[in-house]
């Protein structure tokens, strides 16, 4: 069972848990390329979607295949180790021209103009330490930064996660279990973040040795401004 916590400094130990924990293992999810990015790139392509905001990308193992399936790449993440390495892989793998790495908290504005994007993906960024109104903020600023008919391609760990219900509880459905605080999904926190987008797809899917169980959630930027009144389709 989840214990309750007392601890009010959760939140500033993130950044440095991750940052000390890439410095120690330059490949902590490994070298290959995730099942949602193999996903994702094919809902891209076949979109004819080029250009890709990538959120929360830690040590790049689904950067470097985007890059290397053509797609041009804008990585953002608050780690300057793991962005630091990303840069450093994408020059050994002479894909430079294609990945530019900002050191960014996603918790902040992005640092792009309007509609500079095809699609956004990203692998357990959504399911780390954010509050419901971070998340629904996060995703009106990816919102922002699509073209219309943008997708929004990002996974979260879900309720039925070995790790759901234990460790220590931050409210919120934020837990601090494996060392990390972890916001486990339902089909209601998906819902409640769809708005302005179309939900095209959830797939569920297993990682690691665990496993992680996750869902891969793509939403479709919806053509009309909803905030202005108009019409979602
Ligand atoms: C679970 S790891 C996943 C890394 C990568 N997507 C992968 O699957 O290999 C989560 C990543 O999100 C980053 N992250 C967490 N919270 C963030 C925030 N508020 N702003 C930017 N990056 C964040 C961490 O630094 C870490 O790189």
């Amino acid at each position: 069972m989840a214990e309750p916590s007392n601890d009010d400094q959760w939140r500033e130990r993130e950044p440095v848990k991750w940052q000390e924990a890439f410095a120690r293992n330059n490949e902590m999810f490994g070298e290959a390329p995730s099942a949602a990015v193999v996903r994702a790139s094919e809902m891209f392509r076949s979109r004819g979607l080029t250009r890709i905001l990538e959120l929360g990308a830690g040590q790049g193992r689904d950067t470097m295949f985007l890059a290397q399936m053509g797609f041009d790449v804008h990585v953002l993440d608050y780690t300057p180790e793991g962005t630091r390495r990303i840069a450093e892989k994408a020059a050994a793998l002479g894909l430079s021209d294609r990945v530019t790495v900002v050191l960014h908290d996603v918790r902040n504005p992005f640092p792009f103009a309007s509609e500079t994007f095809d699609a956004c993906y990203s692998h357990m960024l959504y399911c780390m330490a954010l509050t419901l109104e971070e998340l629904r903020r996060l995703t009106e600023n990816i919102r922002t930064v699509l073209h219309p008919h943008g997708l929004n391609s990002y996974t979260a760990r879900h309720t039925g996660d070995p790790h759901y219900g234990q460790g220590v509880q931050h409210g919120e459905g934020l837990v601090e279990v494996g060392g990390f605080i972890v916001h486990f999904f339902d089909r209601k926190t998906v819902e409640s973040l769809a708005e302005g987008y179309r939900i095209i797809d959830i797939h569920e899917f297993e990682e690691g040795g665990l496993p992680r169980r996750l869902m891969q959630v793509t939403l479709e930027k919806s053509a009309v401004d909803a905030s202005v009144g108009g019409r979602n389709g």
